[in-house]
């Protein structure tokens, strides 16, 4: 396939495009504005393969969108290109709206001109938080923070122009990625980073919130089972095969470092914090998807992968990551 793959500088984005490239031989175009969670090294491996390019540019922009398709001539429009953090989009929300709700719009338009199949990344934060069961793709969109409630109004405007243009879209909805190339604002890169350099571990709460933790490389597969085999205008959730309460998988990081107990801090709660995410994957499962990484097999090898790529991590220590955990937990962590 020829695929143009917005935010594919990112984490699972760059995860994706790794396995199309060199798993499914696919052309693939990546477009990414190269915010602060975007980097071109996380695809330094593939940079000068036959088949792949990169061009900086926001989803946002039409020209730039037109720019991409016209250098890739893809077929379909895979868009992981997001705002991603919840803690930031409490302090500063306005470039989750712009983003996701002017960003994706702008994308269906170039979808619906150029004729292309068009996939939106999403996330089980759409649903909302649950006590006790699991989600399925019917549950109802309940979203709590400035991040999962512009999400789902991507989502419904993705769904709302394959009713109305019978633009060929699908949408996957993935629960708490993990592994290599994550950027250390989230939970297991941060306290694995913590962790390493002797570093407070920074527990929000009591940290009794659940979370149903997915490999990034099983999603980015459920995401191209998705795009090859899913129905037009279907959702299919794609879950992680183990959950896991905060404080649980800070203790297993503690012991795969061999860090002491006595860093573990309990800060303030996140505001709005959902409880317990949990996603059924029955659907995409029939498709012919299951994960393949358990949540401890997967932990022990990120832990290894962020040990052995400090060329990765330390530029991103020492700059823009700096001020903001300053903010985020400076006085927190002050006592
Ligand atoms: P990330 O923050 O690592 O990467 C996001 C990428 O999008 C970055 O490369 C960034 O530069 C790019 N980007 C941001 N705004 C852009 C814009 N306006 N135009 C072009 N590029 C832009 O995120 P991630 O964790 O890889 O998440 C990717 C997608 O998967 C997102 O849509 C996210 O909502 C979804 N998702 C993430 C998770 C998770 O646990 N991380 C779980 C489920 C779904
Ligand atoms: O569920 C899918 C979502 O998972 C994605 O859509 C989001 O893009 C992604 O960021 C992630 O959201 P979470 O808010 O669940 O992830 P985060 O890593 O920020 O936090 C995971 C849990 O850990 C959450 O309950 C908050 C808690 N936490 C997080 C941080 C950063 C802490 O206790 N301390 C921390 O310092």
């Amino acid at each position: 396939m020829k695929l143009l793959v917005c935010g594919g500088a990112g984490f699972i984005g760059s995860t994706f495009a790794r396995q199309r490239l060199l798993e499914h031989g696919d052309e693939v175009t990546v477009l990414d504005k190269l915010t602060y969670a975007g980097r071109e090294e996380n695809l330094r491996d593939v940079a000068g393969r036959d088949g792949y390019s990169f061009l900086r540019g926001a989803i946002e922009e039409p020209e730039a969108v037109a720019a991409a398709i016209a250098a890739g001539r893809p077929e379909a429009i895979v868009n992981f290109a997001a705002e991603t953090h919840v803690d930031r989009s409490i302090a500063e929300p306005d470039a989750f709206v712009r983003t996701h709700a002017l960003g994706t719009y702008v994308l269906l338009e170039a979808a619906r001109e150029h004729g292309l199949a068009y996939l939106q990344v999403s996330t089980d934060e759409v649903y909302g938080s649950i006590e006790l069961g699991t989600f399925t793709e019917e549950s109802p969109l309940r979203p709590s923070s400035p991040y999962s409630a512009t999400k789902t109004g991507a989502d419904l405007l993705v769904q709302s122009y394959f009713h109305t243009y019978g633009l060929p879209a699908t949408i996957c909805r993935g629960s708490n990625n993990y592994g290599p190339y994550q950027y250390p604002e989230k939970l297991i890169p941060l306290m694995i980073l913590n962790a390493l350099h002797g570093d407070p571990l920074p527990v929000y709460g009591d940290g009794m919130q659940v979370r149903n933790w997915i490999h990034a490389s099983d999603f980015a597969r459920a995401i191209g089972h998705v795009l090859e085999h899913g129905r037009h205008g279907e959702v299919y959730n794609a879950g992680g095969p183990d959950e896991e309460a905060n404080i649980e998988v800070v203790r297993r990081i503690i012991e795969l470092t061999g860090a002491s107990e006595s860093l573990i801090e309990h800060v303030a709660d996140r505001p709005g914090h959902d409880r317990r995410y949990s996603l059924s994957s029955e659907k995409v499962r029939a498709l012919g998807w299951e994960p393949r990484v358990r949540f401890q097999e997967g932990l022990e090898e990120t832990v290894r992968w962020y040990r052995e790529n400090r060329w990765w991590w330390e530029p991103i220590r020492s700059g823009e990551y700096r001020e903001y955990y300053a903010r985020q937990y400076g006085r927190a962590l002050q006592g």
